[in-house]
């Protein structure tokens, strides 16, 4: 793959200091507290019975909870991926690496995306850009990366707004589709469409199934705000103003996750942007979701230790769980298959 400038390695950088530091939440909420649970006031349940586990792509995992892709690429990252990597493992929840495009570039680099030894069992992705296909990026590269942290499925990121609002972005996202459809043929293993914070429309649903996605994560608005980030990059006043206008962009996450359902009944779906809490995970599954994904809220927990960043899932399984309890459903299919309140 071809090198480019500036370097992939220092905008990794930057973007963990920011998310850390600054403020950069959406304008737009994730939609999911226009919802509420039906109280089940005589559940018929032990709550610590209520079964919370799931296969994903043929291996088991405790709860239906992903730390989304993030990071990778600096020595910090690498500390980063390890420690969520722990503590994945410890709870038996899966886990996403950041995009592999500076470990593509220069292979030093791909030790601090290389977790696999603290993770043995849980579902591990890999992650790249799709534009990068526009960019010399190969589906060969796409299984080197994947071979990189032998990886159980590849995530390709969406994220034409982000790109198109930072001063060194890759914005030729024509003829994408196809190489997409490409990229999910030769592969080893599944490929999963994600967007980085603006959520997936029923369009890009449907040509993301007819490219064969074997997943998808709606990553919509409500959360972490990429034109936010790349706001705080910006080197000039222009570029910082253009940015900033996209604070309230995007589909909010629970409108994304209905709409990618009804174009793709039984695909798996992942829901992210803006999830901040087990309740939030359990709406979005009665909404037609698989699972939920964080990753913000990760990454401030995994500059500590992997002991705050499981006690942040033990949370998370912890509300899910007591909402199932608390609405009646004893298993993630009863919880899908709960109607939520509106308004
Ligand atoms: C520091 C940081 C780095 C990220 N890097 C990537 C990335 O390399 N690839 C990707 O697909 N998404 C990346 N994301 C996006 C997240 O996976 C997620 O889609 C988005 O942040 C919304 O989730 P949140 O609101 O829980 O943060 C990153 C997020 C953060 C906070």
């Amino acid at each position: 793959m071809a090198k480019k400038t500036p370097s992939t390695r220092a905008r990794k950088a930057d973007h963990i200091q920011i998310n850390l530091t600054e403020d950069v939440r959406s304008g737009q909420s994730t939609g999911l507290e226009k919802y509420s649970f039906p109280h089940q006031a005589l559940p018929e349940l032990d709550l610590g019975k209520v079964r919370l586990n799931l296969s994903l792509f043929g291996k088991d995992i405790s709860a239906p909870l992903l730390i989304s892709s993030m990071t990778g690429g600096t020595e910090e990252a690498g500390r980063i991926n390890r420690v969520l990597a722990q503590a994945a493992q410890r709870a038996g929840i899966p886990m996403g690496i950041g995009s592999q495009r500076a470990a593509l570039e220069d292979p030093k680099l791909a030790g601090t995306f290389q977790v696999r030894k603290f993770a043995p069992d849980i579902p591990l992705f890999a992650n790249l850009g799709a534009v990068q296909l526009n960019y010399g990026l190969t589906a060969e590269d796409c299984q080197r990366a994947v071979d990189m942290i032998e990886a159980d499925g590849l995530i390709l990121h969406l994220n034409p707004l982000q790109e198109a609002v930072m001063p060194d972005g890759d914005t030729d996202f024509s003829g994408l589709a196809k190489k997409i459809e490409r990229v999910c043929k030769q592969l080893s293993v599944p490929v999963i469409a994600k967007e980085v914070g603006w959520g997936i429309s029923d369009k890009a649903a449907s040509q993301l199934v007819d490219a064969g996605v074997s997943a998808i994560d709606v990553a919509g608005a409500g959360g972490t705000s990429w034109s936010e980030v790349e706001m705080h990059r910006a080197e000039t006043e222009t570029q910082r103003k253009v940015a900033s206008s996209f604070v309230d962009w995007g589909i909010p996450t629970a409108e994304s996750i209905q709409i990618v359902r009804k174009i793709a009944p039984e695909l798996p779906i992942f829901a992210s942007g803006g999830i901040r809490s087990g309740v939030d995970i359990a709406k979005a599954i009665a909404l037609g979701a698989t699972l939920g994904g964080l990753a913000g809220p990760f990454l401030k927990a995994a500059t500590e230790s992997p002991e705050a960043v499981l006690l942040e899932i033990e949370r998370f399984i912890r509300e899910i769980q007591i909402t199932m309890f608390a609405c009646g459903a004893g298993d993630l299919t009863a919880l899908g298959k709960i109607q939520l309140k509106k308004g």
